[in-house]
């Protein structure tokens, strides 16, 4: 044992010097680079431009190539391809004066080419290894495209759907959020950043742009330290001890001073807290925007901005175009844009630029590896794997793959909307709908019949600003009830009627936020026309966030959430459909009753007058006179094919010793007639506590494959390190007393057992 531990502690002293070798070597070259920069050329570098083949803001970049020239560019997104990328940083390279190469960045959010389930489907998953592997597979083939920062991952925590940006994250949970931050930033900068597949991965949006009040995009946010330490904070915190090498700040406004001007947050806590030592960039044009926030004209707020920590402006050029201004009027000291220009040069040093600054464009790379088969493959698994069954009466599903199926609803046949908000490199054009990836698994086994059903939205402007990005869906000119009628002929040729209904792509997403959060009226009423048929109905549903589905799960027999699924979404859902996959999803945010009860979250606190359960109203309790506390489907919440029995959670020891832990296990047994996949869920709950604690903490789960009949015994482990929390006076502490352990399928339907700690 002392051998192992001392040959450990030898690798671990090697590894710290070859670390700090390492640096003092990085350092050196970037000393020696700055020694020989102008005060313009160190400003250029924190000139981060787009080059505009993915529009997200109003701004565009202009003149690109001179000011690259001219040493006045430091990165580039938004720009693809090997031949293009080499023919930029060549300019670079060959034509400016310090030959420093350019950062390639680009959204890859939830994969490059090839597209993979939305975030909030890919966190449906539970599955961290298949996580990590898709965001893996998006640098394989961005690296491959030349590109190497990726502006993701997205970690804002969010408890409000209306927020359309719900979608490009996690969800509302600390702890899944985190661990799905952890398996991204592994996915896209593996062990060596400086490797040719490589790429550094980008934290966003820094922080609590989720928490948007109204869940109206943009808008402020005003939170209590308290609430941000324990419930906002950690998944970025998360994001940056698993290594990423760079973080986005956030449009939003914190508690009066927005998050790109916000020195508190910017350095004292990520800085001098954190011990952040990457790249701070701003999102779009967020420089700019601290003008209409009211903190003054550019000059003033791109002083604001760096001074606050911001390393990095993107789009807007305050930098460039005023901190020479500002620091020979003695706004800015040159230490500030030495800080700044330093860590952008890092990064491009960690990325092995300085190098090989073409490492990244390799066109037989590019020709072999984007949207290669094997890509397609996974992505079809790991969507068929987010797909959330929330109802399934009388066990329609699975459907036979036999007779006649009729595929009704606007997105039934819109290949464009199948990759999802935020796929900016998939190729929409080559994108097959629901309807085409149906028939390819299918083949003629089936008879698929077709029909648009209804408009997506029956006010045309709507449909415009909810289809656009080229994410389009075919519209009838037609009053909806003819539309209707014809579809339900249709429906009424075929054995079972799955209706592909819900959101397009860009109903959620950037800019994307809702008031209300049911399924378009025009398409409700299609929906009652086909159940009306008498025809068994699947609800098909695509959303990217949580909907308000109250009047659909008391009507319709079974509903299957598919997100959006990325490029295979339709031959995923086939699969999914006809029992080839047995569904595991589980959602990730909670599904609210009505938007009244929003923000509905699980783990929120108990109050001093909790609602007892009865099912009736309460008065002089916390309740609504006219809907219940419930949810409609709880965080964690998902069905199978099959069912799983939970037994009771047995714990070896019911002391925790501060300092020691103790496991909490419990058997589930496969009681249906389908192999299938479970993720058994463990929540933690704090009794009593100096500050309020939430009802229900998740603190752990994991994923476990039952044949049928089949029982398995899942064992946790609970740490002391579980139960900590930030105090009143942001002390990280652990608090002596009763706890509670909650092991179940979801965050509602819970096994209990007491716990103390010493
Ligand atoms: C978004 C970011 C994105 C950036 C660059 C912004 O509008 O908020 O998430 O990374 O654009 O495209």
């Amino acid at each position: 044992m002392k051998k192992v531990v001392g040959t450990f502690l030898l690798a671990l002293i090697s590894w710290h010097t070859g670390v700090a070798q390492s640096d003092q070597k990085m350092n050196r070259f970037i000393d020696q680079l700055m020694a020989k920069m102008t005060v313009e050329e160190k400003i250029g570098q924190l000139n981060l431009v787009t080059g505009g083949e993915a529009t997200t803001g109003t701004t565009v970049s202009t003149d690109v190539e001179s000011k690259i020239r001219n040493g006045q560019i430091g990165g580039i997104f938004s720009m693809s391809t090997p031949s293009k990328i080499r023919k930029t940083q060549e300019i670079a390279i060959k034509q400016s004066r310090l030959k420093i190469p350019i950062i390639f960045g680009m959204d890859v959010i939830h994969g490059y080419r090839t597209v993979f389930p939305i975030p909030l489907g890919l966190a449906a998953t539970w599955d961290m290894g298949l996580i990590q592997q898709s965001a893996r597979i998006a640098a394989e083939e961005a690296t491959a495209d030349g590109i190497n920062w990726a502006f993701s991952p997205m970690v804002d925590i969010s408890r409000d759907p209306r927020w359309g940006r719900i979608s490009e994250g996690a969800g509302e949970d600390t702890y899944l959020t985190s661990k799905v931050a952890e398996a991204i930033v592994y996915g896209f900068q593996g062990d060596n950043l400086a490797a040719h597949n490589t790429m550094m991965a980008c934290v966003k949006h820094f922080a609590l742009y989720g928490a948007a009040e109204g869940g109206r995009d943009y808008n402020s946010t005003d939170m209590s330290l308290h609430r941000m330490y324990n419930e906002y904070l950690p998944s970025y915190k998360a994001a940056i001890d698993a290594g990423a090498g760079s973080i986005m700040t956030s449009f939003n406004d914190i508690n009066g001073v927005p998050a790109s001007a916000n020195k508190w947050l910017l350095t004292d806590l990520l800085r001098d807290q954190w011990g952040f030592k990457g790249l701070v960039v701003t999102d779009y044009t967020a420089v700019n925007e601290l003008t209409a926030h009211g903190l003054g004209d550019l000059q003033h707020v791109s002083s604001l901005s760096l001074n606050a920590g911001v390393d990095m402006d993107m789009v807007g050029e305050g930098f460039l175009t005023t901190l020479k201004k500002s620091l020979d009027e003695g706004k800015v000291n040159l230490e500030a844009i030495n800080r700044a220009c330093r860590y952008v040069l890092e990064a491009k040093y960690k990325l092995g630029l300085f190098e090989d600054p073409y490492r990244y464009c390799n066109e037989q790379r590019a020709e072999s590896i984007i949207g290669s088969v094997a890509n397609h493959a996974k992505a079809r698994e790991v969507a068929a794997k987010s797909f959330v069954l929330l109802k399934n009466a009388n066990q329609l599903l699975p459907l036979k793959k036999s007779g006649t199926v009729a595929v009704i609803g606007p997105l039934a046949n819109s290949g464009p909307n199948m990759p999802g908000t935020w796929s900016v490199s998939a190729e929409l054009d080559k994108t097959s709908s629901l309807v085409d990836g149906m028939k390819a698994v299918l083949g003629n086994k089936v008879n698929m019949i077709t029909h648009l059903g209804s408009n997506l939205l029956e006010d045309s402007t709507y449909q415009k600003h909810a289809t656009m990005f080229g994410r389009t869906i075919p519209r009838d000119l037609r009053k909806e009830e003819e539309i209707i009628a014809e579809a339900v002929k249709v429906a009424q040729q075929a054995d079972v009627v799955v209706a592909a209904l819900g959101e397009s792509s860009e109903m959620s997403g950037e800019s994307s936020s809702r008031s209300e959060l049911d399924i378009p009226k025009n398409q409700q009423n299609l929906l009652k026309a086909l159940l009306a048929t008498g025809k068994p109905v699947v609800l098909v549903l695509f959303t990217g966030r949580p909907l308000t589905l109250t009047w659909e799960d008391a009507h319709v027999p079974a509903i299957l959430n598919v997100w959006f699924g990325g490029t295979e979404t339709g031959k995923a859902v086939a699969d999914v459909l006809f029992g080839d996959v047995v569904p595991s999803g589980k959602i990730t945010a909670t599904f609210p009753r009505n938007v009244g009860q929003i923000p509905i979250y699980y783990a929120h606190k108990n109050t001093g007058r909790p609602y007892g359960n009865s099912g009736d109203f309460e008065k002089f309790k916390s309740n609504y006179l006219d809907v219940s506390n419930d949810p409609l489907y709880p965080f964690g919440y998902g069905l199978s094919y099959t069912t799983f029995s939970y037994g009771d959670i047995h714990l070896d020891n019911d002391i925790l010793e501060n300092n020691g832990s103790i496991h909490a296990s419990i058997d589930i047994t496969n009681t249906g007639n389908y192999d299938a996949e479970e993720t058994v869920q463990l929540y933690i709950q704090d009794l009593v506590g100096s500050v309020t604690r939430p009802v229900k903490e998740l603190k752990g789960f994991q994923k476990i494959f039952l044949k049928k009949g089949e029982r398995k015994t899942v064992k946790f482990e609970i740490r002391v390190d579980d139960l900590k929390f930030f105090d009143s006076a942001l002390n990280y502490v652990v608090e002596p007393g009763d706890f509670n352990v909650y092991i179940g399928p979801n965050s509602r339907d819970v096994k209990v057992k007491a716990f103390k700690l010493l």
